[in-house]
């Protein structure tokens, strides 16, 4: 037996697995518990199912002393500590989806002699709702701590075990488990911050948050630099000697996210004149004083008392929601069109997000995902069934319509059903796309006073961002322009490609590196994700290539060729894109890379490489924020 306390983890994926290894590796015995049968088979036997540097090796060393259950019974009897490793994903309200952390709780028997320790990441007040959950179940007496997970993917291991700081939060209840939880990280030899249980959530929460502005500052500054001829590089190595700004995450790139509609596309709004039928050109004309435009059309809005009909997940009803911004961009390139049952359909840039329902599950995917079969959440029309009209060409939506009163009938009809989809097509588009960005709601109903619920423009990969700004009911202005950064930085990878190809119909476009970052198989929130579906909107033909998550982002990029290497996705491309920052790309063979090419153009998305040995290679090199 070891002399250290065994610990108790449920959940082992990213931070769960990497939690336990690194535990393992301090002494302790660690029983795992995850519901995920071929998962705990796989880690019984050794295998690691992820892709994480110094993983698999830390898991084989000490495989003795990890333990992986199928049932929490054996974490019960063996260890007092429950970390809680569950996955929080973002509901396309943009919240956490905290029902796997409900389940643990609901799991657990009663106990004086355990605690949950909170590793997920959740939203400040969820260790407040679980005391008064725990206690709702006759469970009171088990113990609570917060201690969110700071660990990065790729070097979650290092990350782990050097930790720049730990933070745990105490539950005035049960104060025992945060100083048993404090004393575990004793051997690591960094500072253990405790504090209380919602300061504690909230310092993970304005972490991410923080990061994110860093992020967006140095984009805004990139975009400058490219104007007045500076090199964002030099300039964020000259602001980060100043420790008081620090180097790091002052790497421009391509940001994240974007996604727009027509401008003939219809809401239903709600302002000083009361509720009527808008499309979005007018409503963004009606609004245009409020904007900051630029010489291409290009403007965005932050209107002040205006309401759009929105659904909240969850809710039974569409209501009204304010609207947060208007955006206006030109869009050259192939748009989705969705018809969905009753006539209703939405057409959208490809990359629009969408609320869908695909078997049991709902998701938020891209348009240019959304496949015949799918279900999209609507106003129900009255008397309308669940399977009426479902191939019908678009009737629910009349074009030219540019307002119009909505009738009492119509107004008392808000109810939500889930419509099939019947067609999804392109369709060449070239003109202004307007985008809609709703506070709380984080969707919008297109279409008319039947139509179809279709996802806020902005991408949900801020959504830490937007639980602090969104669930508080506090409208965060700073964050609001650091989301609204980050949506025009993605834009700016496919003008740079159209300045160098013209029209991107037709055109073989090299994405090189397809995770959220290196050093991961990770495809969530992965940029490669939208900008492939943008670049797919165009028309152009995408090849792709990543040394370690070929086969998630498999399942996720459809209609894009997946390549073995760096030189197979270049083969008779028009322009490669460094997308992440694979250390391999820095070694390309560059004249190798050149005369596999049809036309030798790169966009470095990461500014990896060197700007001058690229070009004296024969490329046309774009960076971003350097010339
Ligand atoms: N991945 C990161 O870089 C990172 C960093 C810091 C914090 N976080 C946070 O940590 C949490 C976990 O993230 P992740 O990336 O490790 O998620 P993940 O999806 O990789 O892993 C979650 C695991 O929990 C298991 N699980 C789900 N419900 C369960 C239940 N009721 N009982 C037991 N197991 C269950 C799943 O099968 C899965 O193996 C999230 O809240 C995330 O926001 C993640």
């Amino acid at each position: 037996m070891s002399e250290k306390s065994p610990i108790g983890v449920i959940g082992v994926g990213w931070v769960g697995l990497v939690s336990a290894a690194c535990f393992a590796e301090l002494g302790h015995h660690v029983w795992c518990r995850d519901i995920d049968a071929a998962k705990v088979e796989s880690l019984r036997a050794g295998r690691v199912p992820i892709y994480e540097p110094g993983l698999e090796d830390m898991v084989t060393r000490n495989l003795e002393r990890l333990h992986f259950e199928l049932e929490v019974g054996p974490l019960m009897e063996h260890t007092r500590l429950l970390f809680v490793c569950v996955d929080t994903p973002p509901t396309y309200s943009g919240d956490a989806d905290l029902s796997r952390v409900e389940a643990v709780i609901e799991d657990l028997p009663a106990s004086s002699e355990h605690a949950i320790v909170m590793k997920s990441t959740v939203p400040v007040g969820t260790g407040a709702n679980v005391a008064r959950r725990l206690g709702e179940l006759g469970k009171g007496e088990l113990g609570y701590a917060s201690n969110p997970e700071f660990l990065k993917e790729g070097s979650a291991v290092v990350d782990f075990m050097q930790p720049d700081r730990v933070v745990v939060g105490a539950d005035e209840r049960t104060p025992w488990a945060a100083t048993e939880v404090a004393r575990l990280y004793e051997p690591l030899d960094c500072p253990v911050m405790a504090t209380d249980v919602a300061s504690a959530e909230m310092i993970k929460l304005a972490s991410n948050a923080f990061l994110a502005t860093k992020i967006s500052f140095i984009n805004e500054i990139a975009n400058v630099c490219e104007e007045v001829g500076a090199d964002v590089g030099e300039v964020a190595a000259g602001m980060g000697l100043d420790p008081r700004i620090g180097g790091s995450f002052l790497n421009a790139g391509v940001g994240f996210g974007g996604s727009c509609l027509p401008g003939n596309e219809l809401v239903i709004i709600r302002d000083g004149d009361g509720e009527r039928l808008s499309n979005l050109e007018q409503l963004f004309g009606e609004h245009q004083e409020q904007a900051v435009t630029a010489s291409d059309g290009a403007g965005l809005s932050a209107p002040s008392g205006l309401e759009v009909l929105a659904w909240k997940d969850g809710d039974p009803d569409a209501q009204f929601f304010p609207v947060s911004t208007l955006t206006r961009r030109p869009f050259s390139g192939h748009a989705i069109e969705i018809v969905a049952q009753g006539g209703r359909s939405v057409v959208c840039t490809p990359d629009h997000p969408l609320i869908i329902q695909r078997g049991e599950t709902q998701f938020v995917l891209a348009a240019a995902q959304v496949r015949v079969g799918d279900r999209l959440p609507a106003v129900r029309k009255p008397d309308e069934r669940d399977d009426e009209g479902v191939l019908g060409g678009r009737t629910g939506r009349t074009p030219g319509v540019s307002s119009g009163a909505v009738s009492a009938i119509e107004q008392s009809a808000r109810a939500i059903t889930w419509c099939l989809v019947g067609h999804v097509r392109e369709e060449p588009f070239d003109g202004q796309v307007y985008s809609l960005e709703v506070a709380h709601a984080q969707t919008f109903v297109t279409g008319g006073p039947f139509g179809l619920v279709v996802h806020n423009c902005f991408p949900k990969d801020v959504s830490a961002l937007k639980q602090l700004a969104g669930n508080s009911g506090y409208h965060f202005q700073l964050l609001t322009a650091v989301i609204e950064v980050n949506e025009l930085q993605k834009r700016r990878v496919v003008s740079k490609l159209k300045k160098h190809l013209g029209s991107l119909v037709g055109k073989k476009v090299a994405l090189l590196g397809l995770a959220f970052k290196p050093h991961t198989d990770d495809m969530r929130e992965a940029s490669s994700v939208v900008l492939a579906s943008r670049l797919q909107g165009e028309g152009a033909i995408v090849r792709a290539y990543d040394p370690v998550a070929e086969e998630r982002a498999g399942e996720m990029l459809t209609g894009v060729a997946m390549c073995d290497s760096a030189l197979d996705a270049v083969e008779g491309a028009d322009a490669a894109v460094i997308v992440t920052e694979w250390p391999e790309f820095a070694d390309l063979d560059l004249s190798e890379v050149k005369n596999r090419m049809g036309n030798p153009v790169i966009v470095d998305g990461r500014n990896m490489l060197d700007p001058q040995a690229v070009r004296e290679a024969g490329f046309v090199y774009e960076g971003i924020g350097r010339t």
